[in-house]
């Protein structure tokens, strides 16, 4: 074992401990498939800012921020706010509430393409329902995604991103490369009247933030059209992007957007928005789909949401595109003064990094996975806390001085990683 490991160890002996409980009663210990990753994930206790302390009350500045889901930090003033006053005036009602219908008011002032709104409770059930809307639309089955595309926890989706189309299991699912629109022209010239949807993300999330071109998305959404489908834009994590969503900055316009994350500031969030016509079909009055959900659109979720999307103008996201910018070329230096290759893809708020020479094509499989993992442990063992993908997500809370000290943090782990790979 390294010393990067043993020191991860060392400095969580009560986080070790969680693990044999915790594998009682839950597989692998865990709930979480992004979160888990080896020796063990850390146990935390609490969080405020910037920062996540674990249960052995080690610090971390969060570059994670939940998987994009907390714009502006643990525990922010007006969130907290929010939900305490509804909080006491009990949470789960069995009828409209006034933050679900002040969210939805935001959510459609906002996103240009959105008439109406669907609340649900996770980015993976927006897409189920996104999908259910476009098969009742279209009459038809199949779903037309990127390879290794990520829309959630369903083996709809799933086999897509693990590239597993048309097996047994998954005979829905048709997958073409990310980027290739010509791929896609052809996929729904070919089998268009059986495909009820196309899937994509605004960029690639979790197959490394590989972004497109609007050329890309317009052909595949006349393509979508051509053939009668619908085509459902993935913004679950970028709708950060800009305060119309990335589709804004890429000025294209879905038929149905799906969301989570950020629109419920912390708490279990999904919703479908679009085009009146295609979300009359959850009109309860029509009949036509049935979806419910006890949870949906409660009002702690939308409590939360309000200031959590509302409190995210186009001056933070710059000034976070900005930090991102700066944070970026440090590591890069960095990185290049310990003699670790170094590149990294950048959207807005987010960097993806990796230790190649060049960032790889969208893909599961990384070449550099040995060195990534040294650097997760390392990241860890000085006080820095992101995802083991290599995927760093900025917040609003960030000053300047927070970035220059993740930078010098980053270039500790590096320095360490380096020489673990001499
Ligand atoms: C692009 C994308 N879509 C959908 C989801 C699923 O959202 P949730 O985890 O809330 O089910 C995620 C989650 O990371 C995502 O990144």
């Amino acid at each position: 074992m390294g010393s990067i490991e043993q020191t991860y160890i060392d400095r969580t002996p009560l986080s070790a401990a969680m693990g044999p409980r915790a594998l009682k009663v839950m597989p692998a210990g865990e709930t979480r498939a992004a979160g888990y990753h080896s020796p063990y994930p850390l146990t935390l206790s609490h969080a405020k800012g910037h920062t996540l302390t674990d249960i052995d009350g080690n610090d971390y500045l969060d570059l994670s921020n939940n998987f994009t889901s907390l714009a502006h930090g643990h525990a922010y003033p007006p969130i907290v706010d929010a939900v305490s006053r509804v909080i006491g005036a009990g949470t789960a009602w069995p009828a409209r509430n006034n933050t679900q219908i002040e969210l939805a008011e935001l959510i459609c002032s906002r996103v240009a393409s959105i008439d109406l709104v669907r609340f649900c409770n996770s980015g993976s059930e927006a897409n189920m329902l996104a999908l259910h809307v476009a098969r009742t639309h279209t009459g038809r089955h199949k779903v037309l995604m990127a390879k290794f595309g990520y829309h959630g926890s369903h083996e709809v989706f799933e086999a897509g991103f693990f590239g597993n189309e048309g097996e047994k299991y998954w005979p829905h699912t048709i997958v073409a490369p990310w980027g290739d629109a010509d791929a896609f022209e052809a996929v729904l010239a070919e089998q268009g009247d059986e495909i009820a949807a196309v899937f994509l993300e605004a960029a690639m999330g979790s197959s490394g933030l590989v972004g497109a071109p609007t050329e890309f998305f317009q052909r595949v959404i006349d393509a979508t059209h051509r053939a009668g489908a619908v085509f459902v834009l993935d913004e679950v994590i970028t709708l950060r992007m800009s305060e119309g969503g990335h589709q804004a900055s890429l000025g294209i316009t879905p038929d149905l957007t799906t969301m989570g994350k950020v629109i419920g500031g912390g708490y279990p969030v999904g919703a479908v928005g679009g085009r009146a016509d295609l979300m009359n079909y959850l009109d309860p009055g029509r009949g036509k789909i049935f979806h419910s959900g006890t949870f949906n659109g409660n009002p702690v979720t939308t409590a939360a949401g309000i200031p959590s999307l509302g409190h995210l103008t186009a001056d933070r996201i710059a000034t976070m595109a900005a930090q991102a910018e700066r944070l970026d070329t440090a590591m890069a230096a960095s990185a290049a003064a310990v003699g670790l290759p170094y590149s990294s893809r950048r959207i807005g708020s987010l960097i993806n990094v990796y230790f190649t020479p060049e960032a790889p094509p969208a893909n599961l499989l990384r070449s550099d996975a040995a060195v990534m993992r040294s650097v997760h442990l390392a990241g860890m063992n000085h006080g820095l806390y992101f995802a083991s993908r290599g995927l760093l997500v900025l917040s609003t809370v960030l000053t300047d001085a927070d970035i220059d000290e993740a930078a010098e943090r980053f270039a500790s782990a590096f320095a360490d990683a380096a020489r673990e790979h001499a």
